[in-house]
């Protein structure tokens, strides 16, 4: 039987998605007006409570790769929430050879076609188009798993004795 008014028709599909959004994870990042691309392929299994909080489980510590690259720990959570995540954990976005943990993303609501990446110093601008689209998600490297571990500028903060013994 066909609804005999649009908004009927709109409202039982909106009500079919939010019972999909127990389905899988990505179904839960679109409805709540989030790119389903943020989180990458190979989702083992994940958590999400009534409050937003969730966990997802990857088969791996992976990259993906999209403007810039992105890193996943094996479990990655946050707080879900409309147009954002807050409390990310377990997310590092690459930025002039640099890793940055992204501690929250967030787009406009209406949509401007933007979506901002919480980094810490500054919000990272991106086009939500991006990441419409789950990505594969490559194991990391080994070396590159190393480097890795020293986020950000702790990466500079070395051997202290070095540089010592450079002025020595
Ligand atoms: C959701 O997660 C946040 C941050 O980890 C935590 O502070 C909060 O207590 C959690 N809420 C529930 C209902 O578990
Ligand atoms: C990921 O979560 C599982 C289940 O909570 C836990 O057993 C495991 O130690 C966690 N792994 C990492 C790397 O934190
Ligand atoms: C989680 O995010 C919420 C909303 O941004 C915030 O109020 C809360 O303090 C956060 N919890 C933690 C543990 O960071």
């Amino acid at each position: 039987m066909i609804p005999q008014f649009p908004i009927l028709f709109l409202l039982s599909f909106s009500n079919f998605l939010c019972f999909s959004a127990s389905k899988t994870i990505y179904e839960a990042l679109k409805s709540h007006g989030l790119p389903m691309g943020l989180l990458p392929k190979g989702i083992q299994d994940y958590q999400l409570d009534n409050s937003g909080n969730f966990t997802v489980f990857l088969d791996r510590e992976c990259n993906a790769k999209f403007e810039n690259e992105l890193h996943y720990d094996r479990n990655v959570s946050g707080t879900l929430s409309y147009g954002q995540i807050a409390n990310l954990t377990g997310v590092a976005a690459q930025d002039l050879f640099l890793w940055f943990p992204v501690k929250g993303i967030r787009v406009d609501v209406p949509s401007s076609g933007l979506i901002y990446f919480d980094v810490g110093v500054v919000f990272k601008q991106f086009s939500v188009s991006l990441f419409e689209t789950p990505r594969e998600c490559l194991a990391v490297q080994p070396p590159e798993a190393a480097s890795k571990s020293h986020y950000g500028k702790l990466r500079y903060r070395r051997d202290p004795r070095d540089f010592g013994r450079a002025i020595l």
